[in-house]
């Protein structure tokens, strides 16, 4: 069975999407899973490429454990093609990712990724969007955190059925 690809979007790439990143992949290998998924996150914005997960969201997913391996990039339209699913942190991600997908056509034989909100997958919150943590407070990481948790073992447990 071939691995299930998954990329995370946000705006600048080193606060929420390489925290769902870390989180996703903390989930899959605690349940022995890693072989089935390939997983990345990228930026819509390009002002931190290259750079590591922000201090603060890496202080905070250190704090559980969960390690954020993501060195920023900027999303491209090959990725509607290389990935299986793309999962958006918020509206404004969403409609980007959208209207990258309308500009470019896939190549011959891929199909398009799925693109959709990650907070569809929540259990226990009920949001849209995750919350831009990087001009707030160190709680922002946290709640950030919180729903990521729950969207991303909302969204393990959706596709490890397929
Ligand atoms: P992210 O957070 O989209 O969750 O990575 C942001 C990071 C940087 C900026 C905005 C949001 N920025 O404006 O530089």
């Amino acid at each position: 069975m071939s691995p299930q690809r998954l990329l995370f979007v946000c705006l600048g790439n080193i606060c929420r999407s390489p925290a769902a990143e870390g989180v996703f992949l903390h989930l899959v290998a605690r349940e022995g899973l890693a072989d089935r998924f390939v997983v990345d996150s990228a930026g819509t914005g390009s002002w931190h490429v290259g750079k590591p997960a922000d201090r603060r969201m890496l202080a905070a997913a250190d704090k559980r454990g969960i390690v954020l391996p993501s060195r920023a990039r900027q999303i491209e339209a090959a990725d509607l093609g290389r990935f299986d699913r793309i999962l958006t942190m918020d509206n404004d991600n969403l409609a980007a990712v959208e209207a990258l997908a309308r500009q470019g056509r896939p190549a011959p034989g891929t199909e398009q990724a799925l693109i959709e909100p990650i907070t569809r997958h929540c259990r226990q919150f009920r949001t849209q969007e995750v919350p831009d943590p990087y001009y707030g407070g160190e709680d922002g990481f946290e709640q950030v955190l919180d729903l990521l948790e729950d969207a991303c073992g909302g969204l393990l447990d959706d596709l490890k059925s397929r």
